[in-house]
C-alpha cells in the first residue's frame, strides 16, 4: 500500500489528485487531527508526532509513505530517512513534498511562497529553490491564523485573512510572478487566494506536483513498485474525534469515505 500522512486532512487533496493518475494503488491515508496544526510546533514535537504517524501507516501495511504536509517535509523527512528507516524498515521508503514543489520552480523569477510558520522559519523553500534556480528570488508569508480554521471547516471566515496575508506578501515585492500554496491545506482554498492574486500570476499547487514525482519514482524503481498492492483498496484514519470529522474530511476530499478514529 501506499501511504499519505498529514497533520490533518490537507493531505487527503493530494491523495485526491494522485489517484486520478494512479487508480490502481491502495491507499492508506492518515490525519493527526488530534494535534493539527503542527505549524506552530517545535521541530521535535513535529518530529515525534509524525514519527508516530509514520509508524502506524508501516504497521497497518504501507510500504512507502508520502508526507502529504510541507511541515512535516520540512521537520522530520530528512531525520527519519537517516536515522529511522536503515534500522527498522531498511525496506520501506518516505517521501516528502518540499523539493518535488522546488524543483518545479527552473523558470520562476520571483517566487512568493505561503506556508507555516514552521515551514516559512526554517527557510527550506529558500534553500532547496536555489539548488535548482540560483538566480530566483523568494518571498516568504508565514499564515499561522489559516490551518486551525480550516481544519474546522470554517471556511467562510476566511476572506478577510487571506486577503491580509496576500497582502503582507506583495509588500515584501511587488515582483512576484510565481506562487507556492506550500501547505497542503491551502489547495482547498485556491479560489479564495485565487481573489487576491492576479490572474497573470501563476499559483502551483502541490497534487499534480507529488502526482508527477510519485509515478515517475514508481517507474524508476520498478522492483519496488512491483511489491505495492494493486488492489485498489483506501483506508483513511485520523486521530481526531470531534462531531464534525467525517464531514471535514469528505468536504476535503469530495466524496464520502470510511474514516476510522485511530489512538497514536
Ligand atoms: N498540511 C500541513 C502542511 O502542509 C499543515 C500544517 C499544520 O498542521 O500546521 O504544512
Amino acid at each position: 500500500m501506499i501511504g499519505f500522512f498529514d497533520s490533518g486532512f490537507g493531505g487527503l487533496t493530494i491523495l485526491k489528485e494522485v489517484e486520478k493518475i494512479l487508480p490502481d494503488y491502495s491507499y492508506i491515508y492518515l490525519g493527526d487531527n488530534a494535534r493539527t496544526p503542527y505549524g506552530n510546533l517545535s521541530q521535535e514535537k513535529i518530529y515525534q508526532y509524525t514519527h508516530q504517524g509514520v509508524d502506524e501507516l508501516f504497521r497497518r501495511g504501507a510500504n512507502l509513505v508520502v508526507l502529504a504536509c510541507n511541515t512535516s517535509s520540512t521537520m522530520a523527512l530528512k531525520r527519519l530517512q537517516q536515522e529511522y528507516l536503515p534500522g527498522n524498515h531498511p525496506d520501506k521508503k518516505i517521501l516528502g513534498i518540499i523539493i518535488p514543489t522546488a524543483e518545479e520552480m527552473i523558470r520562476a523569477k520571483n517566487i512568493g511562497v505561503f506556508a507555516t510558520q514552521a515551514t516559512v522559519s526554517s527557510c527550506v523553500y529558500r534553500a532547496e529553490i536555489a539548488k535548482f534556480n540560483p538566480r530566483a528570488n523568494v518571498f516568504q508569508q508565514a499564515c499561522p491564523a489559516l490551518v486551525p480554521i480550516i481544519e474546522v471547516g470554517n471556511f467562510a471566515q476566511l476572506e478577510s485573512v487571506v486577503q491580509r496575508y496576500v497582502e503582507e506578501l506583495f509588500e515584501k515585492s511587488a515582483e512576484i510572478d510565481t506562487i507556492i500554496l506550500g501547505c497542503t491545506h491551502y489547495g482547498i482554498i485556491e479560489n479564495i487566494f485565487r481573489m487576491y492574486i492576479p490572474d497573470k500570476i501563476k499559483i502551483v499547487l502541490q497534487g499534480e506536483i507529488v502526482t508527477d514525482k510519485l509515478r515517475k519514482y514508481l517507474n524508476n524503481h520498478p522492483e519496488f513498485r512491483d511489491r505495492l498492492k494493486r488492489a485498489k483498496k483506501k483506508i483513511f484514519l485520523t486521530t481526531g474525534n470531534s462531531p464534525h470529522i467525517q464531514q471535514l474530511a469528505e468536504l476535503f476530499y469530495g466524496e464520502k469515505i470510511d474514516l476510522e478514529v485511530v489512538k497514536l
